[in-house]
C-alpha cells in the first residue's frame, strides 16, 4: 500500500484464518520502503494533471509496479523466510481520484501487479477501487469493511481515524452491523503539513517529525477560518478527498495569505496542523450520531503516519476533550501498518468471493467483490 502521502510502500505479512465477517488476522511483519526521492518527486508531479504526460504515466505504472514488487519481496523475506505467500493484495499508488467528473467517478491506481506476481511467484489481487466505481460508488473509502471486521465492539462506539495524506474516519456504533457503519474522508491529513514542510525547508524535511515545528507556532485563526469554508467540509457523506482538493495547488493558492498573516513558518505549520484537527472535530460534530446531547463516540483510535505527530494528537485532544484518544498500536497494529493490513484482508475477501465495499459508505448501488486477480507467469 502507498497512500496519498506518497511517502513509500508499507507492506505487511499477515496470517488470515476464516472469511467474511469472521475473518481473523495475525500480523507477522511490517516493512516500510520509502520511495527514492526522484521517484517520489515524479509521482507528485504526475498527480498534477496539467504537469504530466501520457508517457510519464506509462513509465511510472511499470516503475511503481517494480518498486512494489521489491517492497513485497522485502516483507516476505522478513517473515516468510522468502517462501511465496498464498496471495498478495496490492493497492498501488493513486495518481488521480476524480469523484465529480460530469461523466461519473474516475480513479486511477498505478503499479502494474504483473511485476509483483512475477517477482514473488504468487497471485496478486489489485485495482480494488474499480468494481465499486462500476456500480456507482466513489471507490473510496474501502477500509471500513475491514475496520468493521477488526474493531466492531458490543458496548463501545468507536471512531477509527486514519491520518494519512488525507484524513478518513470509520464510525462503528456499539453493537451495530455492517450496514450501519458510517465512513468518509474528513479532509486533509498530513498533506498540507508535508507540503509546507518541504517548501519551508527547501525539500530537506518532508514532514513535521513528531509535530516539533507546529509545537513552536501559533495558529493563524483568520486563515484557518477561511480554509474551513472549503466546500468539501459542508458536503454530506459519502464523500472522498484527494490531492486535487488539498494538494499542491491548494497550498500554492494559500501561501500568499499565510505570508501576509505571519512571517514564521512555524505558525504556518501550526495552522496546517489545526486545519487537520479542526476539520476532523467539525466532521464528527456534523456527521456522527449523538447520544444524550453528546457525540456518541466512546473512543477514538488513531492510525496512519499522522498518529505519530505528537502535537497533532494533543491539538485533537483539545478539540474533543470528552473523548479518549488511543493509538492503534495499543491494539497490536503499528500505526503505519493498518492500511496495508486492510488491503491484505480485501485480497482474501476477493478470492473468497465476499463483497467488501459498504454501499452506504461509497455511494455504490450494491455490494461488489473488489479487486482483479493477476496470476503469476507459471503456477509454482
Ligand atoms: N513521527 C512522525 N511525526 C509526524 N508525522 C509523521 C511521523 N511519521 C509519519 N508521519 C506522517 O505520516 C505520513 C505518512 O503516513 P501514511 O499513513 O503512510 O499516509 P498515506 O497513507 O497517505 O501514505 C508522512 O508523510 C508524515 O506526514
Ligand atoms: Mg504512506
Amino acid at each position: 500500500m502507498s497512500g496519498t502521502s506518497c511517502d513509500g510502500v508499507d507492506a505487511v505479512v499477515v496470517c488470515i484464518r476464516g472469511g467474511g465477517l469472521a475473518m481473523r488476522t495475525r500480523l507477522l511483519a511490517h516493512t516500510h520502503n520509502a520511495y527514492p526521492a526522484r521517484l517520489r518527486r515524479r509521482l507528485l508531479a504526475a498527480m498534477c494533471p496539467s504537469a504530466t504526460t501520457t508517457g510519464e504515466i506509462v513509465a511510472l505504472h511499470a516503475e511503481v509496479g517494480r518498486f512494489f514488487a521489491h517492497a513485497g519481496r522485502e516483507a516476505v523475506n522478513r517473515r516468510n523466510g522468502g517462501r511465496p505467500p498464498d496471495l498478495i493484495g496490492s493497492h498501488g499508488q493513486t495518481i488521480g481520484h476524480l469523484p465529480h467528473l460530469p461523466a461519473g467517478v474516475a480513479t486511477l491506481q498505478i503499479g502494474e501487479p504483473a511485476h509483483i506476481a512475477a517477482a514473488l511467484g504468487c497471485p496478486v489481487v489489485a485495482d480494488f477501487r474499480q468494481a465499486d466505481v462500476a456500480v456507482g460508488g466513489q471507490g473510496a473509502p474501502l477500509v471500513p469493511w475491514t475496520d468493521f471486521v477488526l474493531f466492531r465492539h458490543r458496548r463501545n462506539s468507536r471512531a477509527l481515524q486514519n491520518i494519512g495524506g488525507i484524513g478518513n474516519v470509520t464510525y462503528l456504533a456499539a453493537g451495530g452491523d455492517a450496514a450501519e457503519v458510517i465512513a468518509f474522508d474528513t479532509g486533509p491529513g498530513n498533506m498540507v503539513i508535508d507540503d509546507l514542510m518541504r517548501r519551508v525547508t527547501n525539500n530537506r524535511l518532508s514532514f513535521d517529525r513528531d509535530g516539533r515545528f507546529a509545537a513552536r507556532g501559533h495558529v493563524l485563526e483568520p486563515v484557518l477560518a477561511r480554509w474551513l469554508r472549503h466546500p468539501f467540509f459542508a458536503r454530506r457523506p459519502p464523500k472522498s478527498a484527494g490531492r486535487e482538493d488539498f494538494g499542491r495547488s491548494f497550498v500554492e493558492r494559500e501561501l500568499p495569505r499565510l505570508r501576509a498573516a505571519s512571517s514564521r513558518a512555524e505558525d504556518w505549520v501550526a495552522t496546517a496542523t489545526a486545519f487537520t484537527t479542526r476539520s476532523i472535530a467539525d466532521a464528527y460534530r456534523r456527521f456522527l450520531p449523538r447520544r444524550h446531547g453528546r457525540l456518541a463516540v466512546d473512543e477514538i483510535i488513531l492510525c496512519g503516519g499522522g498518529a505519530a505527530n505528537i502535537t497533532l494528537r494533543a491539538v485533537l485532544a483539545n478539540e474533543l476533550p470528552e473523548i479518549p484518544i488511543r493509538s492503534i498500536d495499543e491494539y497490536g497494529i503499528p500505526v503505519q501498518a493498518k492500511e496495508s493490513l486492510s488491503f491484505a484482508m480485501l485480497a482474501a475477501a476477493c478470492v473468497d468471493g465476499v463483497p467488501a465495499n459498504l454501499p452506504q459508505v461509497t455511494g455504490a448501488e450494491r455490494p461488489a467483490i473488489l479487486g482483479k486477480l493477476c496470476q503469476p507467469p507459471t503456477q509454482g
